[in-house]
C-alpha cells in the first residue's frame, strides 16, 4: 500500500517540527512548502539524513510551487506570522488573512480530499477563513487550538501535584485567546474530578485558579521568553496527535477548533469544543451541558471570535 502524504504549509518553526515528528511516527511521506525559497528544501533535507539514524521510513520533499503538495491525504497549514512580544494573536489578522486565501486556492486545486489541519494565528478565524477559501467539507477543516491549551493545562497540574501528566486528563472550551474556557469541573487525575481533588487536599483552589489563567495566557508566556516568534513544539505535537487520530482513524476524543452549525446554540463558527476525529474528519462533536458560569465564559469567547470573522469581513475577505 502506497504511503499516506503529509503536506505542510509553512517551513518555520513549528512546520520543521511538524516534520520531525511525522518522520519519528512514520506517519507517511512529508512534503514542506514554504514560500521563501530554499527553506523547504533545506529543511526536508536534513531531516531525510536524521532518517538513517533514528530509524524512519519517509520521503522528505521540499517545494515552493503548490503542484507539489498534489494528492496529500493531511495538509497542516502554519504559513503566516508568528507574534512578536506585545502583540496579541489577533494583530496578526490583516497579514494571515490574505495568507490564508492563497493556502486554500493551493490546497482547492491539489488535494481537495486532505484532511485540513490549521494552526497560523488568530486561530478560531484563520480556520473559518481557510475553510471559506478552500471549499472544502466543514468536517475536513479543523483548527489546532484546544489539544494545545489543554496540554499546558495538563502539564501545569501535573507539576503542581507532582503525578504523571499521563494521569492528567483535561479539555478548554472556547476561542483560543484570552476568553478561553478550561473547564476544571471535566479535569481529572485518574478519573478523580479536580473539585475532589481539592476537597482531598491534593491542591488548594488559589493554585488551580492561578493555573487556569497561566493557561489562558500560555502562548504570551513562551512569547515573552523567545522574544523573537512563538512556541512551536507543543503546537506541533499538538497537530500531529490530530493527524494521527484521522490518519489511523482513532476515534480520538480531543479539543479542536470545529464548524459548529447549532450545536451550543452557535451557528456558522469555528471554536474549540471536543469532537471525535476520525477517517471522516471530524465525525461527532460532543455537546456538554454547561453550568451558567461555563456558559457564561463560552458565550464571552464565541463573541470575540465572531469579532474577529466580522473583522475578516471588514477586511474584504470573500474565500474561494
Ligand atoms: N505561503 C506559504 N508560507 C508562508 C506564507 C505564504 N503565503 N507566508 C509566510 N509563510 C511562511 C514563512 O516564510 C515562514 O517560514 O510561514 C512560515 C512561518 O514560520 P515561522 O515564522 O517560524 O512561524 P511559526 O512559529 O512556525 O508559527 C506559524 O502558527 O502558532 C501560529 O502564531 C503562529 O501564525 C503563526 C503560525
Amino acid at each position: 500500500m502506497a504511503r499516506t502524504k503529509i503536506a505542510l504549509i509553512g517551513s518555520g518553526q513549528i512546520g520543521g517540527t511538524l516534520a520531525l515528528l511525522a518522520g519519528l511516527k512514520e506517519l507517511g511521506d512529508v512534503v514542506l512548502f514554504d514560500i521563501a525559497e530554499g527553506i523547504p528544501d533545506g529543511k526536508a533535507l536534513d531531516l531525510a539524513q536524521a532518517a538513517p539514524v533514528e530509524g524512519y521510513d519517509a520521503k522528505l520533499s521540499g517545494t515552493s510551487d503548490y503542484a507539489g503538495i498534489a494528492g496529500a491525504d493531511v495538509v497542516i497549514v502554519t504559513a503566516g506570522v508568528p507574534r512578536k512580544p506585545g502583540m496579541s494573536r489577533d494583530d496578526l489578522l490583516g497579514i494571515n488573512l490574505k495568507v490564508m486565501e492563497s493556502v486554500g486556492k493551493g490546497i482547492r486545486e491539489n488535494c481537495p480530499d486532505a484532511f485540513v489541519i490549521c494552526i497560523t494565528n488568530p486561530l478560531d478565524a484563520m480556520v473559518w477563513a481557510l475553510r471559506e477559501a478552500s471549499g472544502l467539507p466543514h468536517a475536513k477543516v479543523v483548527g489546532m487550538a484546544g489539544v494545545l491549551d489543554s496540554a499546558r493545562f495538563r502539564h501545569f497540574l501535573a507539576d503542581e501535584m507532582n503525578v504523571s501528566v499521563q494521569d492528567v486528563s483535561a479539555f478548554v472550551l472556547g476561542g483560543h485567546g484570552d476568553t478561553m474556557v478550561p473547564t476544571v469541573r471535566y479535569t481529572t487525575v485518574a478519573g478523580i474530578p479536580l473539585p475532589d481533588l481539592v476537597k482531598m487536599g491534593w491542591i488548594t483552589q488559589e493554585r488551580v485558579d492561578a493555573i487556569v489563567d497561566r493557561t489562558r495566557n500560555g502562548g504570551a508566556e513562551i512569547v515573552g521568553l523567545l522574544k523573537t516568534g512563538s512556541a512551536f513544539y507543543a503546537p506541533a505535537s499538538s497537530a500531529i496527535a490530530m493527524a494521527e487520530s484521522y490518519l489511523r482513524d482513532k476515534k480520538r476524543v480531543l479539543p479542536c477548533a470545529a464548524y459548529l452549525s447549532g450545536q451550543y446554540g452557535v451557528d456558522d463558527l469555528y471554536v474549540g469544543v471536543p469532537v471525535v476525529i476520525g477517517e471522516g474528519g471530524v465525525e461527532r462533536i460532543v455537546e456538554l451541558e454547561l453550568t451558567a458560569e461555563e456558559q457564561e465564559m463560552f458565550s464571552k469567547s464565541v463573541t470575540a471570535v465572531q469579532g474577529l470573522v466580522e473583522a475578516c469581513k471588514k477586511l474584504g475577505f470573500k474565500g474561494g
